[in-house]
């Protein structure tokens, strides 16, 4: 099995420090960014913009990973694209044309992913696979940090993977919300490729250590 990647989220960083920040995780061993991109309307908090991420874009080279937790993603994928992102995800739940937004992002130049709420099933996938370099498992309902694994999304966690292994599809696994070192390895088992992590990382007060941690790293 090949190492977890470790995408720390920008939403627990201090903001009014975000250069020092993004080059501490960079230190630390963060394998890419991970940038939550919310607008009110599909899940009830307001963050990030194009502009932000234009900002992180010139403070380092890792990959920005944008995830866009919004109603309407298609006109913002653009502007992302522009602005850096390097691998977009969209929610199954607000896309209406979902072969037609995963496919333009592609053609505009990055990775697209597909991400998905705890409630919806592993079988919104089925007609995806061939389209997406990775899917973002929701581990928590979307909207804030800080809150708890669902257990429940363990389960669905290895439906997915059996059913992408079964199809030949080789796009990644993320998992994105309330992940930290007490249910990493449980992750890790279950065959995901990245965690997602901000509470996990960004409060830690060893960075590295956290990071080392989540991966299952010997020092630890
Ligand atoms: C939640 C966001 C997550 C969030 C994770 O809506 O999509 O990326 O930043 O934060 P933690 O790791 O604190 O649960
Ligand atoms: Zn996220």
């Amino acid at each position: 099995m090949s190492r977890v990647k470790i995408a720390p989220s920008l939403l627990a960083c201090d903001l009014a420090h975000i250069a020092e920040e993004v080059r501490s995780v960079e230190a630390a061993g963060a394998d890419l960014l991970h940038f939550d991109v919310m607008d009110g309307h599909f899940v009830p908090n307001l963050t990030f913009g194009p502009g932000l991420c234009a900002a992180v874009r010139r403070l380092t080279r890792l990959p920005l990973d944008v995830h866009l937790m919004v109603t309407k993603p298609d006109s913002l994928v653009e502007p992302f694209i522009e602005a850096g992102a390097n691998r977009i995800s969209v929610h199954v739940e607000a896309v209406t044309h979902l072969h037609h937004s995963l496919t333009r992002i592609r053609e505009l130049g990055a990775q697209p992913g597909v991400a998905l709420n705890p409630a919806t099933p592993a079988s919104a996938l089925d007609e995806v696979w061939p389209l997406v370099d990775f899917v973002l498992i929701m581990s928590v309902n979307p909207g804030f940090g800080g809150q708890h694994l669902i257990p429940e999304t363990l389960d669905k966690i290895a439906r997915i993977r059996s059913d992408r292994d079964h199809r030949g599809a080789r796009a990644e696994l993320l998992v994105d919300g309330g992940v930290e070192p007490g249910n990493a390895e449980a992750l890790r088992s279950l065959g995901v490729d990245v965690l997602v992590a901000g509470t996990a990382v960004f409060r830690a007060a060893d960075r590295r250590r956290a990071i080392a941690a989540l991966r299952g790293d010997e020092q630890e």
